[in-house]
């Protein structure tokens, strides 16, 4: 079966589910990186649900962007494990590293790396484990030398 290419299709090729929503939404931002705006009233108006529902489940769930991410994506794990051993001072280091870059900064609340962490993912692909702020900017200028 060919992947849908579109909202529309995204959304068609999933309505008739019983849990839709969230396969729509997985979908539609692996499509296009983000859940566009102006997507929820098609979807709301599919699957009969309310548009504060919706809203509701974007905003809940950490993983879903509701703006355009950066060329790259990087998340920094913010669980208890990571936390334990330099996550937050490197969630910090990160956040100030990255303002004004094209790489995008997000939370992630454990990468399954909790005995060797502070733990980092790049562009969903990647992990990195026992991360320094130094290893960090090291990822970070890998990525931002790339075309
Ligand atoms: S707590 Fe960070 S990887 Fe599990």
């Amino acid at each position: 079966m060919e992947k849908p290419t579109t909202i529309e299709s995204i959304i068609a090729a999933h309505r008739d589910q019983p849990g839709a929503l969230l396969p729509v939404l997985h979908e539609i931002q692996h499509l296009l990186g983000y859940i566009p705006p102006d997507s929820v009233p098609l979807i709301a108006k599919a699957l009969a649900l309310s548009r504060a529902e919706i809203h509701g489940v974007i905003s809940y769930y950490a993983h879903f962007r509701q703006t355009p991410p950066g060329r790259h994506v990087v998340r920094v794990c913010c669980a208890e494990a990571c936390q334990a051993v330099g996550g937050e001072a490197l969630a910090e280091h990160a956040r100030s590293r990255l303002t004004g870059s094209d790489v995008t900064l997000e939370p992630v609340y454990c990468l399954g790396l909790c005995a060797c962490g502070p733990s980092v993912q790049v562009n969903e692909t990647t992990l990195h484990a026992q991360v320094t702020p130094e290893k960090f900017d090291a990822l970070v200028a890998a990525l931002e030398a790339k075309p």
